[in-house]
């Protein structure tokens, strides 16, 4: 992985990236890719820019958890999106564009888990992650300044630490072949400037209705989360306009935002 292949298949896949991808920054190594994007961004760097580093030291998950990023084992990288109409659906828009990429570059059937874990089914209701989305959004006195889009894709097998070793995985270790790092990259990002645009342009259902093509466990599936009254058990009913999941429970429907659901 070298900042040169980066660089040449960037070039050759500019016109479909809206943008996207440049200015490109290539980093050995790095704390967080979406912490060196935040400063970026908050030392003015243009809405597209995109950070990748072989290997992070202080990688960041959703919900306060670490990102495991060994060198040369992921795909770590982080976009700056100047587009405050896109903003509250970026989360979900995110996970539609990973999913794409992986689709389109590695041509492996990726679907997206609630709100954008990005899974593949192995057979028996069981599902394995491939790779994550930390949106990360920062406001002014003027509102929302940017938001950062950050993903973590597994490429290659490796030792994950044992708490997550039996739910992930890798689209080498599902392909049985080697993967295209910057095929990867870039697929994602033009996936990523297509949903952004349609956002941009107020077509929230668009990306939404692909979403859920996308997303087979947000409907009919059993699962437990954090109501508005504690625990709840229920059956997903799809996701509401804001990117909250609907669980059907007890004859009613429960719009869920907290991220903690567990399927059963
Ligand atoms: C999750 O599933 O919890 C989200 C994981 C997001 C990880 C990526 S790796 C690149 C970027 N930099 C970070 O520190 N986190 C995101």
């Amino acid at each position: 992985m070298t900042a040169r292949e980066f660089e040449q298949a960037l070039a050759a896949s500019r016109s479909r990236r809206a943008g996207i991808g440049e200015p490109f920054h290539f980093h050995d190594e790095l704390g967080s890719t979406n912490d060196e994007a935040a400063r970026l961004a908050e030392a003015g760097a243009p809405h597209g820019t995109t950070v990748v580093a072989a290997a992070q030291t202080a990688g960041r998950g959703r919900l306060g958890r670490s990102w495991f990023s060994p060198p040369g084992a992921g795909l770590y990288a982080s976009v700056i999106v100047r587009a405050p109409r896109a903003a509250p659906l970026l989360t979900l828009a995110g996970g539609v564009a990973i999913a794409e990429g992986i689709r389109v570059a590695a041509l492996l059937p990726a679907e997206i888990k609630w709100p954008n874990d990005i899974v593949v089914d192995c057979g028996l209701g069981r599902r394995r992650k491939l790779a994550g989305i930390l949106t990360e959004g920062a406001s002014g006195k003027d509102g929302l300044q940017h938001v950062v889009v950050g993903f973590g894709i597994n490429l290659l097998p490796t030792a994950y630490p044992p708490d997550i070793a039996d739910r992930a995985t890798s689209i080498a270790a599902e392909l049985g072949r080697h993967v295209d790092a910057p095929a990867i990259l870039v697929e994602c990002l033009a996936a990523l400037a297509q949903r952004v645009a349609e956002l941009a342009a107020g077509n929230h259902l668009d990306v939404l209705g692909r979403w859920m093509t996308l997303s087979p466990s947000a409907t009919g599936a059993r699962v437990e989360c954090e109501g508005l009254h504690g625990a709840v058990k229920g059956t997903t009913a799809g996701v509401a306009e804001d990117g909250a999941l609907l669980v059907r429970t007890h004859g009613r429907i429960e719009a869920i935002r907290s991220g903690l659901v567990r399927w059963l």
